[in-house]
């Protein structure tokens, strides 16, 4: 079986729910304790085995590559005042050379227009998809999980999951499954952002997906959907007609950092983890109840 190779990393979105902060860091660069969001999103990434990120990426975003290149003037200063550890973390986030490819989006147009615009650098191979608004705390991470169902389904498309309050599905990609034995469970359906009352399920679509290639095609004349938008969930509704999708259950914790709150238990509930800072973190926040 193919191996997982390559993640697609759209960030082209403008993060309005997290202006001002966003307005010249790009909402993936703000941090969570002690990096940005970005960087949890790589280490999951190269923790299950992916070894080219592609960023899907637009106007104002350009601090990203600058993120994961170096910064010679710091690095030098760094070095020569022997700060190493510091210097230690700054390198590594950084890629092999070569290892990374950014595209333009161009225009707003949805998830499933800038999945495609990632589909000549991902070429003929099964590729992860993985939204970076998501930081996910799993012990095995999430992707990995979600490659070894891939692996364990003989390639099924893989939909990471995970359960959510009835009062707020409308506001995500919602799946329909036949059965629900175990975390892994072939699907019959899935809808992006059902109207209240009518999702299929109270499992949403959570952000970490392994997709057979072919969604490109189907990608290519996807009509807008919810919002006006090319939603990924409808093309991968259609591919369901020719190849089978499994929704997981994984294990582990989702924090959304795409608004303000999600953004601050995320720091809260990762700092209080931190080998270095949780003491710390503890007196802060309980001070503060
Ligand atoms: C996107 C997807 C949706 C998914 C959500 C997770 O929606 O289209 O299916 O549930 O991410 O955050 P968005 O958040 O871009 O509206």
């Amino acid at each position: 079986m193919a191996k997982i190779r390559k993640a697609v990393v759209p960030v082209a979105g403008l993060g309005t729910r997290m202006l001002p902060g966003a307005k010249v860091v790009p909402k993936e660069l703000l941090n969570v304790v002690d990096r940005p969001i970005l960087s949890y999103i790589v280490e999951e990434g190269r923790a299950a085995g992916i070894e080219h990120f592609v960023f899907v990426t637009g106007r104002n975003k350009s601090a990203i590559e600058d993120y994961f290149d170096h910064q010679v003037e710091l690095e030098e200063q760094l070095r020569a005042k022997k700060k190493d550890s510091l210097l230690a973390e700054l390198l590594k986030d950084l890629p092999e050379a070569g290892s990374m490819s950014f595209v333009r989006q161009m225009q707003p147009k949805g998830l499933g227009h800038a999945v495609w615009c990632a589909r000549d650098i991902i070429g003929n191979e099964p590729f992860a998809v993985m939204l970076p608004d998501m930081i996910m705390d799993a012990d095995v991470p999430a992707l990995k999980q979600a490659v070894s169902a891939h692996e364990a389904t003989n390639g099924s498309n893989i939909i990471v999951v995970e359960e959510m309050a009835q009062s707020q599905l409308h506001q995500y990609g919602v799946v329909a499954l036949s059965k629900q034995d175990g975390r892994c469970n072939p699907m019959t359906g899935m809808v992006e952002k059902p109207q209240p009352g009518t999702a299929p399920s109270n499992l949403i679509v959570s952000g970490r997906y392994i997709l057979n290639p072919e969604i490109f095609d189907l990608l290519s004349d996807q009509a807008a959907g919810a919002g006006g938008e090319i939603q990924l969930t409808d093309a991968m509704a259609r591919l369901m007609a020719s190849q089978s999708f499994h929704a997981l259950q994984y294990e582990g914790v989702t924090y959304d950092c795409g608004d303000k709150i999600g953004l601050l238990r995320a720091n809260v509930a990762l700092a209080l983890k931190h080998p270095q800072l949780a003491a710390t973190a503890r007196e802060a926040v309980t001070s503060l109840l």
